[in-house]
Formats: structure tokens, sequence, C-alpha cells
């Protein structure tokens, strides 16, 4: 697994959510070494697969396969193996795909040597949502219940709001590894994300990754607005 670690310090993934691989390449340049990680979504996945993660790879950073495999166990395993084989670092499953899928997406992250982390309830869903999907407890509960069951089945982390660090790593323990999307640098504007935290608070509470896409690609000056979360990160 190239060289990933759990909790090694708050780390800065930057969403390339654009739709060409020109346009993706544009911000990776633009940043050049400054940023350690990017996340390649189906945005981006869907239009231009392989070459989109080969695009990162080449200019030395990883890659975060934020695909949310859900499926039976032996496909979700493949999709895990398919995902190392094309040269991701870390990538996801939905933990609401139970226990067998969660250990053989677990078992096969460990042998392809890919990170996998679990997405536990879509930020998207409230209480409300949740219910209608028959799920009784509140969208907390269920965060906890579902990181637990991901960690019960051999996943080492969660892809996880900020607000919810705290209660996790009370669950989990220090070792999971927690990444954090919903990240808004001291100042700028909030988008469409309703519960937000700064890299800093982030980093404070816990985070092992943070992620952040238009703070960063909307920026006036991309380059300075990454500099700036990496010295909020060190502080
Ligand atoms: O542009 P922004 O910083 O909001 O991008 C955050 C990235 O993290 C997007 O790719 C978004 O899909 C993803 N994400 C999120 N909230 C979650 C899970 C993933 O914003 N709960």
């Amino acid at each position: 697994m190239t060289g990933v670690q759990a909790n090694p310090g708050t780390q800065l993934i930057v969403a390339l959510d654009v739709d060409t691989l020109d346009e993706a390449a544009r911000v990776a340049d633009q940043l050049g070494p400054l940023v350690p990680w990017y996340k390649i979504g189906k945005q981006l996945f869907t239009r231009h697969g392989p070459d989109a993660v080969r695009m990162v790879r080449e200019r030395g950073s990883r890659v975060f396969l934020d695909l949310k495999y859900h499926d039976i166990p032996n496909t979700v395993a493949e999709a895990v193996r398919a995902a190392a084989g094309i040269g991701a670092d870390l990538v996801n499953v939905h933990a609401g795909g139970g226990p067998s899928m969660l250990a053989a997406a677990a078992e096969a992250g460990q042998k392809s040597g890919v990170l996998v982390v679990a997405v536990t309830v879509l930020t998207s869903l409230d209480e409300r949502e949740l219910r209608a999907t028959g799920v009784a407890a509140t969208p907390a509960e269920q965060v906890v219940r579902l990181a637990r069951l991901a960690q019960a089945n051999g996943i080492p982390g969660v892809v996880c709001s900020a607000l919810e660090i705290g209660a996790l790593r009370q669950a989990c323990g220090p070792e999971f590894v927690l990444v954090v999307p919903g990240i808004r640098p001291a100042g700028s504007g909030t988008d469409d994300q309703k519960r937000v935290m700064t890299p800093r608070a982030a980093a404070a509470a816990g985070a092992d990754y943070i992620v952040v896409g238009r703070p960063i690609r909307q920026a006036p000056d991309p380059q300075a607005a990454v500099r700036q979360i990496l010295e909020e990160l060190k502080g």
C-alpha cells in the first residue's frame, strides 16, 4: 500500500470534482507537489476511469478513489482488488453492505495493498429520510453502529462528518482512520455543506485526513489556499 499508514498526522486530500481530465490535470499541475492526496469520485471516474488515477499518480500524489462500493461480497472484493490494480491508495465501501461484504473488502484491501474505509450514513440523510429506509435509529446512533460493524469486520476506518469525530474516536479508538469532508478554511463560504469545520479544528478533533474541494479549486489563488490549509493543519 505505497506507504499509506493509519494516523499519519492530518493529511490533506483535494477533491477533483471536475468533468474532464484536462481540468483535473490543470488543478494537479497548479498545486504541484504541495498536495499529497487527490480524491477521484464518480464524476471524473465515470468519464475518464483509470486515466484519471494514472494522471494523479504520474504527478507523484496518492489517490483516494471515492466510488463507495456496495454490492455482494465477491463483487466488492474484486472491485477493491481492481482499484489497487489501477493505482488507488484508498477506497471506500458502504458499511450498510453488511458484515460479510465488509470482511471481504477488508481482506481484499489487505492482500492487494489498498486502504479500505467505510461510509456509514450519508450526510444527506436526516432522521426522517433514514426512517424511510427502515432504520429507526437516529443518524448519529447509526453512524456509530455501522462504524463498529466495519471495525469488527476488519475495516480500519470510516469517512465521517467533522461533528462525528469525537463519538467515533470514543467508539472505535485512536487507531481508527477518520477521513473527514465538509471542511471549510477559516473565512471561506460553506457552499452546500451544512456541518462544516475548519482544518485546524478538524485536526485538533482527531481527523486523519481532511477532504477539501471547492475552497481550493475555486479560490482566486488555489496554491495560496492550499498553503493556508497546510499551515492550519500544522498549527
Ligand atoms: O467542495 P467540497 O469541499 O464541499 O467537497 C467535498 C468532497 O467530499 C466532495 O467530493 C463531496 O462529494 C465529498 N463528501 C462530502 N460530504 C460527505 C461525504 C463526501 O462533502 N459526507
